[in-house]
């Protein structure tokens, strides 16, 4: 088994960011906003701000409360997009319940849009056009690409079919001449759909979700997942430690996918940056 590590990966990529934007006149800067008091979103946030330093992006950081009315987001977010000097507006996900986001996110013009939630970017995407990725689908591209693992040909399943992760990283793959499967709560027989993976993408939101017995010998398995258990420790939505030793490759939770996820926004806005310049 070879560990996919995402931690270095994003590590060597962020070095690469910071050569770019070190030759760029203007900095790329982005604009993040976190609304209520989500503790995953506020370390996720942290990390986003502190990698953006890493590589001299300027970051814009806005906290609104929990209870914020949609008037009062929507008129934040309003006012982000309209500035020159901010090339990328993020809204930190998920949103109160009491939010419409859809609402709020499609405000986003595209090219400000470095999360590539906007229905013109995933249109594009889905459509096979240059358009902006979602960061986590990217994400996992990029660590793939990264470990020579070859895509054409193979078949990927995912397990998982959200708007931010299983649907635009269908797309993705299906883009790199992969065979997509896409599975979800309603799937029949989703063992054996696993187990015909060449590739398998769990991202479902449930600690250790996908069990050795649904994973191919010498099969890809990329963990999408992270979730904080009963016994308080972090887990993916793999079970790690029975699949690692079937697994060609896989990612470890934490240290995968997450970093990655991270280097693709800074990625998106320093390329948002350049195309404004
Ligand atoms: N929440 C979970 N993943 C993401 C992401 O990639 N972008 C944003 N904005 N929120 C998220």
């Amino acid at each position: 088994m070879t560990l996919l590590d995402g931690k270095r990966i994003a590590a060597e990529i962020r070095q690469e960011l910071y050569g770019e934007v070190s030759e760029m006149k203007q900095k790329p800067s982005l604009a993040v906003i976190l609304v209520g008091n989500n503790s995953a979103s506020e370390v996720y946030v942290k990390g986003k701000i502190k990698a953006c330093e890493e590589v001299g992006i300027h970051s814009y950081s806005y906290r609104l409360p929990e209870n914020s009315t949609q008037k009062e987001v929507e008129k934040l977010v309003s006012s982000l997009i309209q500035k020159k000097e901010i090339n990328g507006v993020l809204v930190q996900l998920p949103l109160p319940k009491a939010l419409d986001a859809d609402k709020i996110l499609n405000l986003i013009p595209p090219e400000k849009d470095v999360d590539g939630f906007s229905p013109l970017n995933f249109g594009k995407v889905a459509l096979g056009e240059k358009g902006v990725s979602a960061c986590t689908p990217l994400g996992v591209i990029e660590l793939l690409s990264r470990y020579n693992i070859e895509i054409t040909g193979k078949h990927a399943v995912i397990v998982g079919r959200s708007k931010i992760v299983g649907r635009p990283l269908a797309m993705l793959l299906l883009n790199r001449d992969a065979t997509v499967t896409i599975c979800h709560s309603k799937t029949q027989n989703l063992k054996e759909e696993c187990l015909r993976a060449d590739i398998l993408i769990a991202a479902i939101g449930r600690e250790r979700f996908i069990t050795a017995d649904m994973v191919k010998n010498g099969a890809v398995v990329v963990d999408v997942g992270i979730n904080r258990a009963e016994d308080g420790k972090l887990y993916g939505d793999v079970d790690f430690e029975n699949i690692k030793e079937k697994a060609a490759y896989i990612t470890p939770v934490p240290g995968g996918v997450g970093p990655m996820t991270i280097a693709m926004l800074l990625k998106n806005t320093v390329e948002a940056a350049r195309k404004k310049q």
